[in-house]
């Protein structure tokens, strides 16, 4: 088997920690055993570039166990769990290419690689390898059935190429799944995010500024565990409906220029770039917190950042780099400016990707038994699909819910009846 990754003998732990992970997805788990009687992707030929963590590894069982040909690379340098992708290889038998730490080049010749593994189906999550794959490899693009994505910056990112004709194969937006965005970007990005940032700081929020850049779900959900720590959390927006929500939600609104002098942490999540840069760095306090839980390291000018310094102290402690500014100021860049919930902490638990996961697996058997009838286009995740996933992560909690009884379906579709 073809694969590379940093050492096989890690895999011992990768195994624990992914059975670990299975155990709080009963969803998913659901699937994979339908999926090992149904076999509905045998012999397609896959390729996912995935954050490779625990509750990866058991979404790519589900997809082996479909019976796909699966191949499996990071979709970021920093998130890849070195025993997990050892387990991977040595007990489950799926090809993986990822480092913790590897360096650009290595990131894009393990993209290649799953490339030319001839995926038929793909899986992204910020549409790296779907970009790779339509820039270099139109051959391979032209033979693609669909893709799945996973998180919002790369349904971003699909939709411009939709609207350039640039999609060349149709796209199932996982991330805009509410079972996905609602929990997963919620609650999952809200509760790693604070543990990435106390993993890697020890700090208290209690009392601290904690300023949040976008009010998105990740936003809301961070914000929203961030005051439940005692922090006073100040929203920064640029959308006006987005930014009354955080207002009526509680927390105090104002422009970066004004929340950078007095935040003690900074936290971005816009999907956007330089949310953070020169002139919001000159105002800082001494030693403010500054990290981003966004898709790519982007949010952040770290160029910046680094110009103002005039002395840059890497890895003060683990997944701390200090940037001392000529006046004294020291300003903290937590994860290299990368989704510090994966770079410092274990990403999202696996509670929630259980239905993220359970929906990119049947939205991957969705693609193949529509094959021929998708155009190059974004599509939504069916509401069937996501009525089905709901419905068992609920009954997997044993909570049963009431059904409508006759009388009132038949109010609820009728417009006879009025007062
Ligand atoms: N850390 C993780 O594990 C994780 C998980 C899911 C999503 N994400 C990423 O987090 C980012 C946000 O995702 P989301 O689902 O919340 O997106 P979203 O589109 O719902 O929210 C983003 C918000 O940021 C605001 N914004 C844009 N530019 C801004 C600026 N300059 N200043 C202040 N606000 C600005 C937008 O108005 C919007 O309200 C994306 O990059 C997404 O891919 C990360």
């Amino acid at each position: 088997m073809n694969y590379d990754i940093k050492d096989l003998n890690l895999a011992t732990e990768g195994k624990k920690r992914i059975e670990w992970a299975e155990n709080d997805m009963p969803v998913l788990r659901q699937v994979r055993e339908r999926f090992s009687q149904e076999q509905p992707l045998r012999g397609h030929k896959m390729s996912a570039c995935l954050h490779i963590t625990a509750e990866t590894a058991n979404l790519g069982r589900t997809l082996q166990a479909g019976g796909a040909d699966l191949v499996l690379c990071a979709s970021n340098p920093l998130s890849t769990q070195d025993d997990v992708t050892a387990s991977l290889v040595k007990d489950y038998n799926i090809p993986v290419f990822a480092v913790n730490g590897e360096d650009n080049e290595t990131y894009y010749k393990h993209i290649a690689a799953a490339i030319e593994h001839r995926p038929v189906v793909t899986m992204d999550d910020g549409a790296d390898l779907v970009s790779a794959i339509l820039a270099d490899y139109p051959e391979i693009g032209k033979n693609i059935l669909g893709s799945m994505e996973e998180t919002t910056t790369g349904v971003i990112r699909l939709k411009a190429m939709e609207r350039d004709g640039a999609l060349k194969f149709p796209v199932i937006a996982v991330n805009d799944a509410v079972t996905k965005n609602l929990f997963d970007n919620r609650y999952g990005t809200g509760q790693s995010t604070i543990d990435g940032i106390i993993r890697a700081t020890d700090v208290l929020l209690a009392g601290k500024n904690v300023v949040i850049a976008g009010y998105g779900w990740c936003g809301k959900g961070v914000s929203m565990r961030a005051r439940g720590m005692g922090g006073n959390v100040i929203v920064t927006e640029v959308e006006p409906v987005r930014a009354l929500e955080a207002v009526m939600d509680g927390f105090r609104v104002m422009s970066m220029h004004d929340a950078a002098k007095i935040g003690d942490l900074f936290i971005t999540l816009t999907g956007n770039i330089h949310v953070l840069r020169k002139e919001h760095f000159q105002l800082m306090k001494d030693g403010a917190l500054v990290a981003n839980s966004g898709h790519f390291n982007v949010e952040i000018d770290i160029d910046a950042l680094a110009g103002l310094a005039k002395e840059i102290r890497k890895n003060i402690r683990n997944f701390v780099d200090q940037y001392v500014m000529h006046d004294g100021r020291r300003i903290n860049l937590l994860g290299e400016g990368r989704l510090i919930n994966l770079a410092a902490a274990e990403g999202h638990p696996a509670s929630v990707m259980d239905m993220s996961f359970a929906t990119q697996a049947l939205a991957t058997e969705y693609v193949i038994k529509n094959e021929g009838k998708l155009t190059a286009q974004v599509y939504t995740v069916p509401t069937e699909v996501e009525d089905w996933v709901a419905a068992l992560k609920l009954k997997s909690m044993g909570i049963t819910i009431d059904e409508l009884t006759a009388e009132q379906k038949h109010y609820l579709d009728s417009w006879e009846m009025g007062t």
